[in-house]
This record gives structure tokens, C-alpha cells and sequence, in this order.
């Protein structure tokens, strides 16, 4: 199938393009690079030996994103497209409303005028809301969100719903990720943050190599066995063949269809600065700061549907994640730069 990857430049978007063309498919990038940088499309070529098709452009952007349709006769969209910083999307909720409602909204109005049916949309666990008790189960629906970032998911996973509610022909994937980290096994690809990272494991690689002087771990008060929090991490390679399942099952089914993207299996921030320092043999320095505002305890995917239906398991366990994400950063200690 030919695929077309909005946001395909980007962490989750170049490792789905690695295993997509891994797994025979054809991928086609749109990116504006906003987060991203055009270096990421020399490393899927040098990783898989076939370059993607490659198009700069703001997905907002309807006359470019139709050129797309017009030139590649696309079957799926995986739509990664979108800001995600969650502080920033506090400080400027209009800039992530406008650009990650309007590059749907953009992709779906295409679509349709291009007759192309399927799309594959990169949610969020963050879309449970506050309320929903741990582990996440695909029937709980959308809850209340603590920030503009998770509310944009929300607002888009239900824009989405009804596009495929008006016509019976549209089949919408809506996967649910998880906490992702890792690179691919090659460490050409990986996480590539710029500025100060929000995110845990790219901030700890930084320590790792010497780019930050000492993590901050958010709290050592929760209700957890060592008082930090828990999260569902998976790796991002997994994730990537999740992607792969999941386009090939939007092509054969019809409505809107929702998948957790997790492992299963809880870890706390402790247990992973302790996973990185024994998988790597290398010291993370850090203390101890107050909690960040809007974090939850723990939380965590009942994985089993994305099991069931897709034929979609984690396979890659922490070492793995500890180990690529070291070998990414180290081989590339300024990322792309
Ligand atoms: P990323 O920032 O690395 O990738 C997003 C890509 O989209 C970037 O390359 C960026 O340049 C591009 N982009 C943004 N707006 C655009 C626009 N208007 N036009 C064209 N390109 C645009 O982020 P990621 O971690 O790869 O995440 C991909 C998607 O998955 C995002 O929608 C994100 O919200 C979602 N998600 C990520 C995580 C995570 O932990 N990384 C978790 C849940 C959901
Ligand atoms: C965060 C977002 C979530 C988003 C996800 C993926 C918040 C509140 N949630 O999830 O909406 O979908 O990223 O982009 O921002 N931690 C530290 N020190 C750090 C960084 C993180 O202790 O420097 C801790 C956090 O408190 C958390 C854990 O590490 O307990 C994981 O944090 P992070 O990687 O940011 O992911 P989430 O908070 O799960």
C-alpha cells in the first residue's frame, strides 16, 4: 500500500516509516519540519535503502496537502501531525488548538475529495482524563483533560468519530499510545527534543551525555511502592509495528475502530533511571523536586484488544528501551544537529 505519513519526520512518524517500508509498503512524508528536521529522511534511507517520498509542507495547508493526493494515489494516512508539548500547550493553547484541528480537519476535508478512506490517528492515554482508574481499557472513552495538548486529542479523536459516522465508507484507527521511548535498534533514528526535554527519557539520555547536569525526578511522595511515579513505556519500534497492523486493518475495515498502544507493565521513574544505569553500565545524576503540576500517580494500558484484533504485542522489554535509547544518544549526542 502506498502510505502517506503527515508528521512522518518526527519520532513515532520515522520509526513507523522504517518498519513500514521493513514490512513492503510505500511511504510518502509530509512534514513542515516544525518539530523535526529533513535529516531524519537520509537515515530512513540509509536504514531501509529506499528513500520515502518526501513533501515540506504545513499540513494546515489544503492546496498543498491536495498536490500530495493529486501526484501519489494514497490507500492510508497515518496522521502524526501535531504539537505536543504539554507546558507549552498551557502557555499557547490557540497555537496547538489551530494546528493540530485545523491539520485534521485539513487531512479529512483531502481525503474525502480525494476518494482515499482510511486514516490512522496518534491519540493519547491522556485522552482517559483524569478520573479513569488504571489500566486503561479501550471502552472507557474520553474524560476530563488536565491541559489544551490533551483536550486537542479529545477534540480531534471526536471529530474523527463523527467524519466516520457521516460516511459508512471512512475507517478511522484511533491508537492510544502509551508512554514511548527507545530508538531504532540501528541508532540512526531516535528522540530528538529541542530545548530542555518535558519528556523522561530523553532528558535522562541528556544527563547520560553530559548535555544536562542532573535529572529532576517529579515527586517522591505518590502513592507508588517507591513514591514516584508509574507509567506504561513502551518501545518505539513496537509502537512502529503497531502503526503497520494497524494501517493494514484500516484497509479492511470500515468505522471507527479504537486500540491502546501500551505493554501492560508499569514502571516507575526510579526503576527506569535505575533500568538505564544497569542496561548501560553509565551514572544518572539526580534529585529529588516537587511534583509537576497535572501528573498523575500512575497509569498504565489494559493491552489486550490491540492483542486480540491486530495481532499486536510489545515485544521489546526495558533493556532493549534503556539500551537504544543509549545507543541513539550517544551516536548522536547534539540529535540531528
Ligand atoms: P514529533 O514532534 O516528533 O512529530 C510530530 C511531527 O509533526 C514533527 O515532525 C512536526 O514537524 C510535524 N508537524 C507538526 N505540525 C505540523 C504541521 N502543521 N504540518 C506538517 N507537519 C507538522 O512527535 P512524536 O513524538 O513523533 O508524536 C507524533 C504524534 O503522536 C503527535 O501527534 C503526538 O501528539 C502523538 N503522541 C505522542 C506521544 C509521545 O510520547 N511521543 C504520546 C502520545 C501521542
Ligand atoms: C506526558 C504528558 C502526556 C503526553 C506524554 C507524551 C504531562 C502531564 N503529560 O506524559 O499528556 O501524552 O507526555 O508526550 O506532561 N519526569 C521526571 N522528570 C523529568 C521528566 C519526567 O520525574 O524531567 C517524570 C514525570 O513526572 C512522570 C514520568 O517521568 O512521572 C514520565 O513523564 P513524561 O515522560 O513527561 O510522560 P507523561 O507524564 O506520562
Amino acid at each position: 500500500m502506498k502510505i502517506l505519513l503527515a508528521g512522518g519526520a518526527g519520532y513515532i512518524g520515522s520509526h513507523t516509516a522504517v518498519e513500514l517500508i521493513r514490512a513492503g509498503h510505500d511511504v510518502v512524508i509530509a512534514d513542515n519540519y516544525d518539530n523535526s528536521c529533513p535529516e531524519v529522511i537520509n537515515r530512513i534511507e540509509k536504514i531501509t535503502g529506499i528513500r520515502p517520498v518526501e513533501y515540506e509542507v504545513d499540513v494546515k495547508n489544503k492546496s498543498g496537502v491536495k498536490k500530495i493526493f493529486d501526484e501519489n494515489l494514497i490507500d492510508v494516512v497515518i496522521h502524526f501531525a501535531g504539537l505536543k508539548a504539554v507546558g507549552e500547550s498551557v502557555q499557547l493553547p490557540l497555537k496547538y488548538y489551530r494546528n493540530n484541528i485545523d491539520t485534521t480537519l485539513t487531512l479529512l476535508e483531502v481525503m474525502e475529495e480525494s476518494g482515499c478512506n482510511n486514516i490512522v490517528f496518534s491519540s493519547s492515554a491522556t485522552v482517559y482524563g483524569e478520573d479513569a482508574p488504571a489500566p486503561y481499557r479501550e471502552e472507557f472513552g474520553r474524560g476530563k483533560c488536565s491541559n489544551p495538548y490533551g483536550w486537542t486529542k479529545n477534540m480531534m479523536e471526536q471529530i474523527l468519530e463523527d467524519a466516520a459516522k457521516a460516511n459508512p465508507e471512512l475507517s478511522v484507527v484511533l491508537l492510544r499510545y502509551f508512554n514511548p521511548i527507545g530508538a531504532d535498534a540501528t541508532g540512526l533514528i531516535g528522540e530528538d527534543p529541542q530545548g530542555v526535554p518535558n519528556n523522561l527519557m530523553p532528558y535522562v539520555s541528556q544527563v547520560a551525555v553530559g548535555r544536562r547536569e542532573k535529572l529532576t525526578i517529579f515527586g517522591d511522595d505518590y502513592p507508588t511502592d517507591d513514591g514516584t511515579c508509574r507509567r506504561d513505556y513502551l518501545h518505539v519500534t513496537d509502537l512502529a509495528i503497531g502503526h503497520v497492523k494497524a494501517v493494514e486493518y484500516a484497509d479492511r475495515e470500515k468505522g471507527t475502530n479504537i486500540f491502546n498502544l501500551g505493554t501492560g507493565n508499569p514502571y516507575s521513574v526510579l526503576e527506569i533511571v535505575n533500568a538505564f544505569q544497569e542496561a548501560n553500565d553509565i551514572k544518572i545524576k539526580y534529585e529529588f523536586g516537587p511534583r509537576r503540576e497535572g501528573d498523575l500517580p500512575e497509569f498504565w494500558a489494559n493491552a489486550d484488544k490491540a492483542k486480540e484484533i491486530l495481532g499486536w504485542e510489545a515485544k521489546r522489554g526495558i533493556v532493549d528501551m534503556c539500551r537504544d535509547t543509549w545507543n541513539w544518544q550517544k551516536n548522536n549526542p547534539n540529535g540531528y544537529r
